[in-house]
């Protein structure tokens, strides 16, 4: 197959935003916007991605080293001033050049695979990628001769009110004949309104060399939308949603809600998982099959077994494995481990914790930097005293033990296996295993006493 170059342009300053961020590292669904491309162009099987970095270059280029190679625009002279800046990497090859603007995070695969098959099969100079959009505004028109023909692409800002009622727009996506690009970009001129340089002037151009143009229309115009503000963003994240949505949907995941339901883009779920409303899952979080996810749970970075149930809870960087159950109401937070059918009940914040088989923290508890074995119950209100004021120390409770309620175990400190703690115990010194221990005020009744204080009174 014939060489694939891309070329992303992202030197702009995309004062639309007014973000300290560069535009197209705003993330849409959890991913940077730019990522959404460069995973497609990685996909595609491109031979080498060049980004056109300028506005915070060092911020672009940081996040995608390894991925792409840079060519830097320090002035930001236009769209076409922006693709010559990568002619030292991609000019002189054979092949086809696909140039994309960095802030259009939502082309498929499909779209852009289209693209260039057509382009190839067609023998085009170069094949632009249109939408016909309901509201064109702001966009590049694609005009064509009586014919069908594309004859060139006129700038909004440019246009005349005849030309401004064209529908069919500029997605800012092409597909170029590598060679005859580089000419036709030294005859771009700046004469226009803006007094840039702009990529879409290469179609003219070409046109009038002579050489054929193609033009493909996105089946879906949702495709086309770009990020130029954060109302575009939203509305790109609302694309982007019901898309990975129905792609959980499509592999065997029951959403009861789509609306009130948000999964960000690197998340895995396994087929007759339940997801409710109101749940959030992110980052690279993976959950199993047969789960009941939700109502109203917030995962981050999670990893879950099969057949888990989590309800309005909190979790993150952390793992629930198979059949265990979280919440309603619970926090986990990173570095825990939440063993088979262990269950992690109402009001429970878990941190940097193992917890074993079958083991239980029912309701109302605090347990941080603990180990604990397989079927520990540990009562109501129990917490580990594991913060001195300076260092965090570790909890060990080994497997069997039964910790009472309102029992404060004093790091560090272990529990051995077997052992029983009396409710209401604070202990600061190991139980040995299979012992008792008892660590609070014995309890004196004053026989009568409270008739008395009553007739006191
Ligand atoms: C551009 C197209 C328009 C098309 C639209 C699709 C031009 C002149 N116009 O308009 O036909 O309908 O995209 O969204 O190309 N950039 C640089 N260097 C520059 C200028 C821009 O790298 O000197 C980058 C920006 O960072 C951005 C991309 O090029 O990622 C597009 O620039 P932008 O200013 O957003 O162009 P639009 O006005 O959206
Ligand atoms: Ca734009």
């Amino acid at each position: 197959m014939e060489n694939l170059f891309a070329v992303v342009l992202a030197a702009g300053k995309g004062t639309r935003m007014k973000s300290k961020k560069h535009k197209v590292l705003h993330p849409v669904c959890g991913k940077p916007i730019i990522d959404h491309i460069i995973d497609l162009l990685i996909d595609l099987g491109t031979d080498e991605r060049v980004v056109i970095v300028g506005h915070q270059a060092e911020s672009v280029a940081a996040h995608l080293e390894g991925r792409a190679s840079f060519a830097r625009q320090d002035q930001q002279l236009g769209t076409a001033h922006a693709v010559m800046q990568s002619a030292p990497l991609l000019a002189g090859n054979d092949g086809v050049t696909l140039v994309m603007n960095g802030d259009h995070p939502l082309f498929t695969r499909e779209t852009l695979a289209q693209l260039v098959r057509s382009h190839r099969e067609s023998g085009a100079a170069a094949t632009i990628l249109t939408a016909v959009l309901p509201d064109p505004t702001g966009y590049g028109r694609v005009i064509r001769r009586s014919d069908g023909t594309v004859d060139r692409v006129v700038e909004h800002k440019d246009a005349t009110e005849e030309e401004r009622k064209v529908r069919e727009i500029n997605t800012g996506t092409f597909c170029f004949d590598n060679r005859l690009l580089w000419d036709a970009l030294s005859k771009v001129s700046n004469d226009n309104m803006q007094g840039e340089y702009y990529l879409p002037d290469v179609i003219g151009i070409l046109n009038h060399d002579g050489h054929p143009i193609g033009a493909q229309p996105v089946a879906d115009p949702a495709e086309a939308g770009g990020v130029n503000d954060r109302i575009q963003l939203a509305a790109a994240e609302r694309v982007m949603q019901r898309r990975i949505l129905n792609g959980h949907m499509m592999d065997g995941v029951t959403i009861t809600d789509p609306d009130n339901t948000y999964i960000e883009a690197g998340v895995a779920i396994g087929e007759d998982t339940v997801i409710h409303p109101g749940s959030i899952l992110r980052g690279r979080t993976r959950i199993g099959t047969d789960c009941v996810i939700g109502p109203y749970v917030e995962l981050t970075d999670l990893e879950v077994g099969d057949g888990v149930t989590i309800r309005h809870s909190v979790l993150q960087g952390s793992q629930v494995e198979k059949k265990a159950t979280v919440g309603p109401y619970a926090y986990v937070r990173p570095g825990s481990t939440l063993g088979e059918e262990s269950k992690v009940g109402c009001f429970v914040d878990v941190k940097n914790t193992s917890l074993g088989k079958k083991s239980k923290i029912s309701h109302l508890g605090y347990v941080g930097d603990a180990r604990v074995g397989e079927e520990v119950n540990i009562g109501c209100g129990a917490v580990t005293v594991n913060y001195d004021g300076k260092n965090k120390h570790q909890t060990v409770i080994e497997d069997g033990a039964f910790v009472g309620c309102n029992v404060n175990m004093v790091a560090p400190v272990t529990i051995g296996k077997g052992a029983y703690v009396a409710a209401g115990s604070t202990i600061h010194r190991d139980v040995p295993e299979d012992a008792l221990a008892i660590a609070r005020e014995r309890q004196t009744n004053k026989p009568e006493y409270a008739k008395k204080l009553r007739q006191k009174g």
